[in-house]
Formats: C-alpha cells, structure tokens, sequence
C-alpha cells in the first residue's frame, strides 16, 4: 500500500474494443504486464493511460476519452489518447519502432534518425505527460511510465508534478554508450528518463551499460535511483493432464502426424528474434541428418506487427521463402518440416503449443527478456521440453539450466536442435525442474512490488518541495 492514486502509462493499452458482427469485443493482449500491473491498480485504485487504437475504442468511450465502465473488467479507470496516422507514423514507426527498436537491438538493421520523427515523438510525449497530469488526484501520484515509446514522459510529468513518484521501466536492451552516442538526441533522451525517482532495466548488464551512459553526461545531483529488475510472468494454474490433451489438438490443428517430434518457436515477426538463423540452422539439421527427415518439424508461430516498417515487410518474405525452400527440399507426401503460422493465437492456443513440443527454440539475436522462455518453463508441468536459449537474450540470466546458443553460429545452433532432441527424459526433467523454480519465485507481481517498493522507499528519503 502506497497511499496514493497509481497512474499507468504506456503506449499499447491494456484493453482493446472491436466492433464484430456480434457486437463490440473487449480483447486483452497476452502477457503477464497487463495481469500484473492490472492488480495493482485494481488494489490501490488509478489510472492508466494508453494509445487507443481499436476499432470500437471510441464508442466504449466517453468524451474525454474515458471507458465507460461497463466495457472495463478491471476496477481502475482506463484513459484512452487519441493519436492521427501522422502521429503514429511519426511517433510510433518513426522514432519508437524506426529508430530506437534498432539502436537498442544488435541485429543488422540500421536506425532511422529523422529529426521530424523525434519533434514528433517530443509532442506526443507530451500527450501523454499532459494526460498523467490531468489524471492526478494528488501532488504525489505514483505514476509507473513502460518502456521506449515514452522517454521523455518522466521529465515532462516532473516539470507540473515536481513530488510525483516516478517509477519508469524500459523494457528493452540499454544500448551501449557508443552506440547511444549515434542517436543525434540522447542527451534529452537521457534527461527525459533520469528525472524517474526510480529508473528500472532488465538485466544487470543493462544497469552497466545505463551507468556507463550516466557517466559521460553532466547530471545534476539527486537524479533518478537505476536497478534491474527482471520482468517476468503471472504463474499460472498448473495443469499436468494438460499435456496429452494439447498434444492432440496440436497435431490435429497443424496436422502432424504421430511420429513427427515437434520443434516450436513463438515469436513476434521480428529481425531480433532470429527466426532466420532458426530456419537456417534446422535446414542444416536436417540436412546433415537425413534420418530425421520425416520426423521432426518446427512450428513457427510469428504474430506480424509493424508492418508500416519496410524490415519487418522484408523479414515476413524472407521468412516466408525460406520455410517454403525447406519445406520443398526435405518435404514429402503427409509431412511438412516447416509449419509456419503467421494467423495469429490467443493465449490458450500459445499453452497448447509450449506443452506439445519436445523443444522450444528461443533464438533472439538480442532481447530485453523474452517472456517466451519463461511461459514455457512454466507451462511444462510434467517437466518435460528443452529450452534452447539465446545466450543475448536476458532471460538467460536467469534460466541457466537451459542449453546456451549463440544464434548466429548456425552450426552451433543446429547441434544444439540435436542435443535437444536426444536429450534423456531424466535430464529434461532435471533442467525443467530447476528453472520452474527460478519462475515460479519471480513472478511479474513480485516485480511490480520491487519497484514500487524501491520508490517508495526513495521518495520518502526526499522532503516534499511544499
Ligand atoms: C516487445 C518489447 C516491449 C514492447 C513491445 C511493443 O514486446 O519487449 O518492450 O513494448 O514489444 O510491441 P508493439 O507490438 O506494441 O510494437
């Protein structure tokens, strides 16, 4: 308990109205974020504030852009912001997705600098701040600001509100101060982030790289307190019989035939995600073992998005060509080696999948995170499933019983498919067992808690300026 009004800020919001023929829906994206920080302001009561972009977003609204409650499961208020296409063309393709998504990520495409999209981005941080300032219900509000798209929302909030505590997390990899140093305006990127009263990361290796940027800029004193905290997931309600069940429905859904071992991948269309080199290193696999034609397949789930962004409408065809090119080489009558699903699946058709493969390949090239990991770790109940894991992914700090792979050794890669594969049932259990542990202690609740209690504790060592 904080004793205040918390206010939530982020771009994508936590509910998204559409109209159907059936009338409006309410849809919640997948992830553990929304659970948790959903909680929190469901026991403290708040607000939180987000980019309304669904098609029946505004008809569950009220003039100032309110939900109306019947439409909102949650008991906190939802505050939708309008933005025009210039603006999320600007704002969210431009600088967000155009130009920090690839300074911040080491995966071969270049950042976008355009001055327009940062004046952009500048107004529609003000949007938002100006929106948090109109939400407070006190001269302290807690006001918790997620990730990249929101930068400059701290300083901003901190000009009106100068007692506000500011809890901000940026969910994506701290670049390093080089490659900061090519972004034309870091040195407001960084005052924007370093007015937080807590500023937070996902790894101890971003903390070093965020102190090292710290370091070569002249701060004033009493800036914001940096840590890590490792996001993570809501654990969820084990189901061991759930796995014969999923098996079926898996194999019906994306006909695989009994014999067929499964592979899965579950990623964003993404150029961090190495979904390329993945490809890559299971053709190889199945090239330098030709008895596994016929019995092994990978099911690739690739959600799009960005799709305004030409690398994410290159990497699509890439993708889409090269699992045709496998699926031609090693395919043959009643087995696909490749089964690419780009549709889209809901949370419970994602459980499915992490429960019917025998190995779940996590190949980021880098990433913050990757929460993909960690729910299939906790969706393996009957502690079978081998994790293979991107050793530039941060979750691999943590789940260190997974098998390690530097995704751009595709040799590397391919063996480690095959070690997955023939991997004893014991081992699997052993290494499942463990970091089921690791996930099941540190959930996104105990996350939520952690900051909030950091910032707690550093606001009440500042006096009030009243
Ligand atoms: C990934 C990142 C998050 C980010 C999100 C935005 O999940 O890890 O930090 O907020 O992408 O995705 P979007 O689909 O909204 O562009």
């Amino acid at each position: 308990d904080c004793g205040e009004d918390i206010i939530v800020v982020s771009n994508r919001a936590p509910w998204i109205h559409r109209a159907t023929p059936d009338g409006i829906v309410g849809e919640r994206p997948a992830g553990g974020l929304v659970t948790a920080l959903e909680a929190v302001l469901a026991g403290q009561g708040g607000c939180w504030i987000a980019h309304g972009s669904g098609s029946a977003d505004r008809a569950t609204c009220d003039a100032r852009g309110h939900v109306l409650a019947h439409h909102l499961p949650g008991s906190y208020r939802l505050r939708r912001l309008w933005l025009s296409d210039a603006e999320v063309a600007g704002y969210y393709d431009g600088l967000a997705n155009g130009a920090l998504w690839p300074l911040c990520h080491r995966a071969g495409v270049e950042p976008r600098l355009r001055e327009a999209d940062w004046a952009c981005y500048r107004r529609v941080n003000q949007r938002f701040a100006d929106a948090v300032v109109a939400e407070a219900r006190s001269e302290r509000p807690v006001v918790l600001v997620q990730d990249y798209h929101l930068a400059l929302v701290p300083a901003m909030v901190r000009a009106r509100l100068p007692d506000a505590v500011i809890l901000t997390f940026w969910h994506i990899p701290f670049p390093e101060a080089r490659t900061l140093a090519r972004f034309p305006w870091r040195a407001e990127l960084m005052r924007g982030l370093l007015a937080s009263t807590v500023l937070g990361v996902q790894t101890a290796g971003d903390l070093a790289r965020l102190d090292a940027a710290r370091a070569g800029m002249n701060e004033p004193p009493g800036g914001a307190v940096a840590r890590a905290y490792p996001i993570s997931i809501a654990w969820p309600v084990q189901e061991p019989d759930a796995v014969a069940a999923a098996h079926t429905r898996i194999r019906n859904r994306f006909k695989v035939a009994p014999g067929v071992r499964l592979l899965l991948g579950v990623d964003r269309m993404d150029y961090t995600k190495g979904i390329v080199e993945r490809l890559r290193a299971f053709a190889l696999f199945l090239q330098q073992n030709p008895d596994q034609a016929g019995r092994v397949a990978l099911l690739q789930v690739a959600a799009p998005g960005r799709t305004a962004l030409a690398p994410y409408r290159r990497l699509d065809r890439t993708v889409r060509v090269l699992a045709g090119r496998i699926n031609r080489r090693f395919g043959r009558a009643g087995y696909l080696p490749v089964l690419l699903h780009t549709g889209g699946l809901d949370a419970a058709g994602v459980a499915d999948c992490y429960r019917a493969c025998d190995a779940c390949l996590v190949t980021s090239l880098q990433d913050g995170m990757n929460l993909v990991a960690k729910e299939f770790v906790a969706a393996r109940a009957d502690l079978r499933g081998v994790l293979v894991l991107s050793r530039w992914a941060g979750a691999s700090a943590e789940l260190a019983q997974a098998l390690p792979v530097d995704p751009r050794d595709i040799a590397a890669l391919s063996e480690a498919i095959g070690a997955a594969l023939a991997m004893p049932p014991g081992e699997q259990g052993a290494r499942m067992a463990a970091m089921r542990a690791v996930v099941r202690e540190h959930t996104v609740f105990r996350w939520a808690a952690r900051l909030l209690e950091d910032g707690m504790a550093a606001q009440a060592a500042v006096p009030a300026t009243a």
